[in-house]
């Protein structure tokens, strides 16, 4: 079965083509970074508009560079939720429009599941059952990952996403956006133990998070005024470690609570690689092992759409004819019997 992915969720138009026997043929990806960066952040009609540019070209890219036709193909996933509902009706219209022309399968994938399932494009995947650490722009989740649509939630945010912690924190020391790829490199020129950061419910005893504090304290030894280059780097590196150390004690603690010796990293977060060396370090330790994406597959991209849907096809029995987005999404009410089932999207005679 060959299925095309559409991910316009937020801020990247991603398109792939992936195939149940053959694997992932191609992804192609266009990053609106460039359209946004002027305004400090996404602005979400600009970012629809993009997509309506990008969506179809970016397509015909990837069939053409995997030899394909829109003939071949016997599935289409979209991303339907959650995220910017201009930019989710892209996908979503493209997607069910193209499986209704082609009367082909069409699937609303939930962009965390995604995510979620991403580590298994990898060339060494996990195997189910899993813990799951979701870190994205928007969402911070530990996850028991039982199997596809099987997920149970063991701790989240109460307040900011790891992702926004990045990012609100990247803008208080003025490097801009996208803030957690910058802060992150500027922590590199950081000297440690300059400054000491707070470790938001790193003793709460449950597998919850807070980040919000953690960037009012930043607030407050900013005070107002862009830092000089070292202290900002030193800040920088602070953060750093701080989220660092909170993130993985919370992970390794879901390990040991669901007694599962697997854990998956994803969503953008994951590309950060003081996290990734951290938590393999730890885990280590353990005796579990730490599986992540590829970097173009933590953040963004179409290819976790086009997997998940690809997995999704074997998990439906009756037909569903709902055009529809979710900007608000919970992924552990996505059991894999609520799933909307397969078509054809049959025509009206
Ligand atoms: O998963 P993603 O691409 O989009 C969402 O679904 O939200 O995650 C984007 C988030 C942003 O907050 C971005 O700053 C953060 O991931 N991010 C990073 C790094 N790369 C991306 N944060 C820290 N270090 C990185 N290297
Ligand atoms: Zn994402």
């Amino acid at each position: 079965m060959l299925v095309l992915g559409i991910e316009t969720s937020c801020d990247e138009t991603g398109i792939a083509l992936y195939h149940t026997e053959r694997g992932l043929l191609c992804h192609t990806l266009y990053s609106q970074v460039g359209l946004h960066a002027e305004y400090g952040g996404v602005v979400p009609e600009l970012a629809s508009r993009d997509h309506i540019r990008r969506v179809l070209p970016l397509i015909r890219e990837a069939l053409g560079q995997s030899g394909h036709t829109l003939h071949d193909l016997d599935a289409v996933a979209y991303t339907q939720g959650p995220g910017l509902a201009g930019a989710l009706l892209v996908g979503a219209s493209v997607g069910c429009a193209l499986a209704f022309a082609l009367n082909i399968a069409v699937i609303g994938v939930h962009h965390l599941e995604g995510h979620l399932l991403s580590p298994l494009l990898s060339q060494t995947p996990p195997t189910f059952p899993f813990v799951a650490l979701l870190v994205s722009g928007g969402h911070t989740q530990l996850m028991r990952v039982s199997g596809v649509g099987d997920y149970e939630l063991l701790g989240e945010t109460v307040d900011d996403a790891a992702g926004e912690a990045f990012d609100k924190t990247a803008k208080l020391l003025g490097l801009g956006y996208p803030g957690g790829p910058r802060l992150s490199a500027l922590a590199r020129d950081g000297r440690p133990g300059r400054f000491r950061l707070p470790r938001p419910m790193l003793h709460s005893g449950d597998l919850n998070f807070s980040f919000s504090g953690l960037k009012t304290a930043v607030l407050t030894l900013v005070n107002g005024r862009t830092p000089e280059p070292q202290d900002r780097a030193d800040i920088a590196r602070a953060f750093q470690e701080a989220m660092v150390e909170v993130l993985a004690a919370k992970a390794l603690a879901a390990l040991k609570q669901t007694g599962l010796g697997q854990l998956v990293v994803a969503g953008g977060v994951g590309a950060n690689r003081q996290l990734r060396e951290g938590l393999s370090d730890q885990a280590r330790q353990l005796g579990a092992r730490v599986f992540y994406p590829e970097l173009e597959f933590c953040t963004d991209n179409g290819a976790m759409i086009a997997f998940a849907g690809a997995m999704r096809l074997g998990h439906r029995s009756a037909p569903d004819w709902r055009f529809t987005v979710r900007p608000r999404w919970d992924l552990e009410r996505l059991a894999a019997a609520e799933w909307p089932p397969p078509l054809p999207f049959s025509r009206r005679p």
